[in-house]
């Protein structure tokens, strides 16, 4: 194997100043991340809800135990191979927040479940029948959250009187233990103004509660009430009878979460070589598919300059961004970091993460969970 796809070949890199890295890299600047981590820690303190980090965001069991030790109740994920790789690395207690579907995945669920505490949603009696037939086959028991469409219009079961049989359905299943509903107001999320933000999050919230009143008023165990991502932290982290919110974003941030909540530090950047230059507009070896740019464009971290906006768009290609750079006397082959548009976009692009202290790589973290590794279902 040549050394460049030797999986071990960035672990030589450590002790290296970050610039000098082989680019694009993904680097984790560890004070920040430690720094973005205690803050939520601080504003959790403020809310009645507890926090359950959603670790979509770095699918990093490194990353992952840092959030547990920081009090987190425990991990959630989007999909059941990022749930193995936690559960794996020994982090127990995960909620896939999504519908776990097709006979890999639903036998990865019940098997994980074997292992430590695990919950899934449902939204389908035929979906949560299968996840009650692989649990009793593989004997282990998975939890399950019903859950409701609040409004984002994405999975969910349409009201509260079908989410209710659904739940009732549950409880009757062998293999399966109901700990409550779901109802994820993710169409708040991206409402760039908090008083509507605020509104629209209350109104979803509202949904939720009338799901719990039903389960309570049929003897329905509301053990966990979930709900909550970074932009609803403090609106359904507020709410009392809401039990854990899944903000996830806050460990990175980036160009799109610094400010919608502001406070926490962006810590994933991109490394880039200028490979061209044309006055002060430079291109860069890095683009759509080493940097993601879901919701705003990326901008420089370090240098002044931002992305060149040509065309009605940014310019940003499959392999090369140009920025118009404002700092004097850059040249071919000189570095530039970029903090991400989308950071959960981003993470997935890549093997591993450079972790830097200082500027300089103190240790490489793998990125798991993506699809066709060997934690994912087409391997087992
Ligand atoms: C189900 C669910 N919960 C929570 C989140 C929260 O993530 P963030 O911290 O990025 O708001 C997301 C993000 O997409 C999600 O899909």
């Amino acid at each position: 194997m040549s050394a460049a796809r030797d999986l071990c070949a960035p672990r030589q890199l450590i002790g290296r100043p970050v610039e000098q890295l082989p680019t694009p890299a993904l680097i984790v600047d560890l004070a920040k991340v430690r720094a973005n981590i205690e803050e939520m820690r601080r504003r959790m303190e403020t809310v009645p809800a507890a926090l359950r980090p959603h670790a979509k965001i770095h699918k990093s069991p490194m990353l992952g135990r840092m959030q547990l030790e920081a009090g987190a109740i425990g991990l959630t994920t989007a999909t059941v191979w990022e749930a193995t790789a936690m559960i794996e690395a020994g982090l127990s207690d995960v909620l896939v927040a999504n519908q776990v579907v097709g006979p890999g995945k639903v036998r990865e669920l019940a098997r994980l479940a074997g292992l430590g505490k695990v919950i899934a949603l449902v939204d389908d009696a035929g979906n949560a029948e299968q996840v009650s037939a692989a649990a009793s086959a593989a004997g282990s028991e998975v939890g399950i959250l019903v859950e409701l469409d609040v409004g984002l219009h994405r999975a969910g079961v349409r009201g509260v009187a079908a989410a209710t049989e659904l739940a009732e359905l549950v409880v009757r299943l062998p293999g399966l233990r109901l700990w409550g509903p779901f109802g994820y107001e993710g169409h708040c999320m991206l409402e760039p103004d908090r008083d509507e933000r605020v509104r629209k999050a209350r109104a979803a919230n509202g949904e939720l509660l009338e799901l719990v009143d039903a389960f309570v008023a049929r003897g329905l165990p509301t053990e966990i009430v979930a709900a909550g991502g970074l932009g609803t932290w403090d609106i359904t982290g507020a709410n009392p009878r809401i039990t854990e919110i899944h903000a996830g974003s806050y460990i990175f941030s980036d160009a799109f979460h610094r400010n919608l909540v502001p406070g926490f530090d962006p810590a994933l950047t991109v490394l880039a070589t200028v490979i061209s230059l044309d006055g002060a507009m430079a291109v860069l070896d890095c683009g759509r598919k080493s940097i993601g740019i879901d919701r705003v464009s990326p901008e420089l971290v370090g240098a002044d300059g931002k992305v060149r906006f040509e065309h009605g768009e940014h310019f940003i290609h499959e392999e090369h961004i140009a920025v118009e750079l404002a700092t004097p006397g850059v040249r071919v082959g000189d570095t530039v970091q970029l903090m991400p548009g989308y950071s959960p976009t981003t993470v997935n692009l890549y093997d591993c993460y450079f972790v830097a202290e200082d500027g300089v790589v103190i240790d490489v973290w793998p990125v798991l969970g993506r699809y066709g590794s060997e934690t994912s279902g087409s391997m087992r």
